[in-house]
């Protein structure tokens, strides 16, 4: 695997590590599964929620987090909309602000997607042109939103990909809008696995192009292991899949220049029927930990 020492240094101040978590969706089950996380020995570090369509109520989400004993969180978002020439309206921006301060937000993560227009949401992440112009739109927007969001941002590989448009692939526009911007990078290994269902991409070319020392954040599928060993659901390229980015994450952590401060596991959508189990939940936490390499136990702001 390269790494990208011919990058300077990030000027962006990276937080501490905050330790391993997993995306919480704002529902009965995730509550149901986070009580029993913890009844099986399990502990979380923070939360991820999705600023968007599970948690447009700030104040229920203000609730759900108050709930889990106010951890640290981190907001996946996207409706910062940085690919767009058009800004999301004075009720988003506000709205986001308030989802800050009401769920211990350390830092969101917006998707380097195109999500429509200040009146009109596409409802899903478009890819977005790899050109100059474009790149630049992003840079702008998220220097702007720097300033706005309460917290710091990182911005995040997406996961609808076709063929590739202009000068840039995939991650080297990451790459460009996070040295240009001075923001984070969540690096997304989920979202490669579902750009599978679009254009596969060459996942080492992709992952050599992003500047180790940027990523703040990793995102990695946990699905059902039972399920996925059952041969009669036909799960062995999703097992596969699984393997591919633990083993790429065990990798990205013997580069010397990649210490990301928190691993995020995806327990919806990552391909089995059923979410993990709790006892696997508990399990991949730890060993993100271990991964991490210290005691999580900080204090965070
Ligand atoms: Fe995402």
């Amino acid at each position: 695997m390269t790494t990208t020492s011919e990058h300077p240094a990030p000027p962006h101040l990276k937080p501490p590590t905050i330790g391993a978590g997993f995306l919480y969706h704002c529902s009965p089950e995730f509550a149901r599964l986070y009580q029993e996380l913890v009844a099986c020995g399990g502990r979380i570090d923070f939360v991820e929620y999705l600023a968007t369509h599970f948690g447009s109520d700030v104040e229920y989400v203000a609730e759900v987090n108050a709930g889990l004993g106010n951890p640290p969180s981190t907001l996946h978002c996207y409706e910062y909309m940085i690919g767009s020439v058009d800004r999301p309206d004075a009720a988003t921006v506000a709205k986001l602000q308030r989802m800050v301060e009401a769920a211990n937000c350390q830092y969101i993560g917006e998707h380097v997607g195109m999500m429509g227009t200040t009146e009109q949401y596409s409802g899903t992440f478009l890819q977005p042109f790899g050109t100059d112009e474009q790149t630049e739109t992003f840079i702008r927007n998220l220097r702007e939103v720097k300033e706005q969001a309460g917290c710091a941002l990182t911005i995040e590989n997406q996961s609808q990909v076709y063929n590739r448009i202009g000068p840039r692939s995939i991650c080297e526009q990451v790459r460009d809008i996070a040295v240009g911007a001075d923001v984070g990078i969540l690096l997304s290994l989920s979202n490669f696995i579902i750009a599978e269902r679009f254009v596969p991409m060459d996942r080492e070319r992709e992952i050599a192009a992003i500047p180790l020392e940027y990523v703040w954040q990793v995102h990695l599928p946990l699905g059902n292991a039972a399920q996925l060993n059952d041969p009669d659901l036909g799960l062995d390229w999703r097992r596969a899949e699984q393997r591919w980015a633990n083993e790429t994450l065990v990798q990205l952590f013997k580069e010397p220049s990649f210490k990301p401060v928190s691993v995020v596991f995806e327990i919806e959508d990552a391909g089995t029927p059923s979410h993990a189990t709790p006892e696997e939940l508990r399990d991949a936490l730890e060993w993100a930990r271990e991964l991490l390499g210290e005691d999580t136990k900080v204090e965070v702001r």
